[in-house]
């Protein structure tokens, strides 16, 4: 493990569109309560990208953020990964068109689809081509505009997402272990719990397909609930173990910002209450870009100051799950 290169993350950086939709606004457009909302999950508001706005505008702007506060040239990014599950098409990759947009014209650039857990997996991914050696710089963003396939007359779904972006930017280099090794864990078979099943190759775009609102988010949120804890749970453990460390070393867990409920409960069976970072109340669940986000707000607002051990956790659609640890650096 210590031969390996050491991989830092330099820079990070979020943006959120201007629109707020509280829960006050909800309750005017659903059957639904902000009390019943904020003490079910914890939200209280979430932000809603504008009609012209796609998920690669919102990505750009963190981009831009987070390349700033790393104090890097754009034209020294090798690699731009977007995850996401609200690409702006099916293709091109959100990738390019970030490259675009944010003028990064050295960098080769795709798509990670592994829903709200895609962040970290995208981490992971760029950490590890870096360490291999074939890249030097990467950008990782997570970004959704997740406003665009929630059915907004569905009170169980509606709810709980929002819009927004987080990126960071990761070099070879730096003091320390900076991003260390992930624990990553999917299982397919429990894929129709949390999905969109219309719009794809399984169910293509068709007036019934349409009318049976099968192009919107479907959850079975009581299930996803209890496999998000396990999951995340179980994961977090393993990363400790694997990287060598102890949950007493770690200054600032950050978890997946799905429900303030699921993150207490993490806290409470990892006896680690108190140490875990949540933004959810202002966000809601931005999927992919929540990690992303929390991770900029935790080192903006001093959660995490340099040479603090960190973890990061996750769990989504497919489902998808991990975590894994950092050393922070900057
Ligand atoms: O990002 C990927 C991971 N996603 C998640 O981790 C989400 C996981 N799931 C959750 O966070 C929670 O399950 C929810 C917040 C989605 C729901 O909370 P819950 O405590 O599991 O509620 P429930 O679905 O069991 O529903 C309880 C009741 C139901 O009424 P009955 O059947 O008990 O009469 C629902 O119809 O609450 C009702 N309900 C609502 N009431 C007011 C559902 N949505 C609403 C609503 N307002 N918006």
């Amino acid at each position: 493990m210590d031969s390996k290169r050491v991989v830092s993350i330099i820079g990070t950086g979020s943006y959120v569109p201007e629109k707020v939709l509280t829960n006050q606004d909800l309750a005017e457009m659903v059957e639904t309560t902000d009390e019943w909302i904020h003490s079910r999950t914890g939200m209280r508001e979430r932000h809603i990208a504008a009609d012209g706005q796609a998920t690669s505008d919102l990505g750009a702007a963190a981009a831009e953020k987070a390349i700033a506060d790393a104090g890097i040239s754009v034209d020294e990014i090798d690699l731009i990964i977007v995850a996401t599950l609200s690409p702006d098409m099916f293709f091109p990759s959100t990738a390019c068109f970030v490259q675009d947009k944010i003028g990064a014209k050295n960098a080769f650039c795709y798509d990670l689809g592994a829903a709200c857990s895609g962040f970290l997996y995208a981490l992971e991914t760029a950490k590890n081509q870096i360490a291999a050696g074939a890249v030097k710089t990467a950008l990782v963003i997570g970004s959704e505009k997740m406003s665009t396939f929630i059915d907004w007359e569905d009170r169980s779904t509606c709810i709980l997402f929002g819009d927004g972006a987080g990126a960071a930017v990761l070099q070879a280099g730096g003091e320390g272990r900076g991003v260390m090794d992930a624990v990553m864990g999917s299982d397919g078979s429990l894929a129709d719990l949390l999905w969109t099943p219309g719009g794809g190759s399984r169910n293509p775009i068709s007036r019934e397909m349409i009318d049976q609102k099968q192009h919107f988010l479907k959850m079975q949120g009581r299930e996803v609930f209890k496999h998000a804890v396990v999951r995340m749970g179980d994961t977090v453990l393993q990363a400790l173990e694997k990287n060598g460390v102890s949950s007493d070393d770690i200054k600032c867990f950050i978890p997946h910002q799905a429900n303030v409920r699921i993150i207490d409960s993490i806290a409470k069976r990892l006896g680690v209450v108190g140490r875990m970072y949540t933004n959810v109340e202002k966000y809601a669940n931005t999927s992919s870009a929540a990690l992303a986000i929390a991770l900029d707000e935790a080192v903006k607002d001093g959660a995490i100051v340099k040479g603090d051990l960190v973890v990061l956790t996750v769990f989504g659609g497919g489902f998808t799950w991990g975590a894994n640890v950092l050393e922070w650096n900057k």
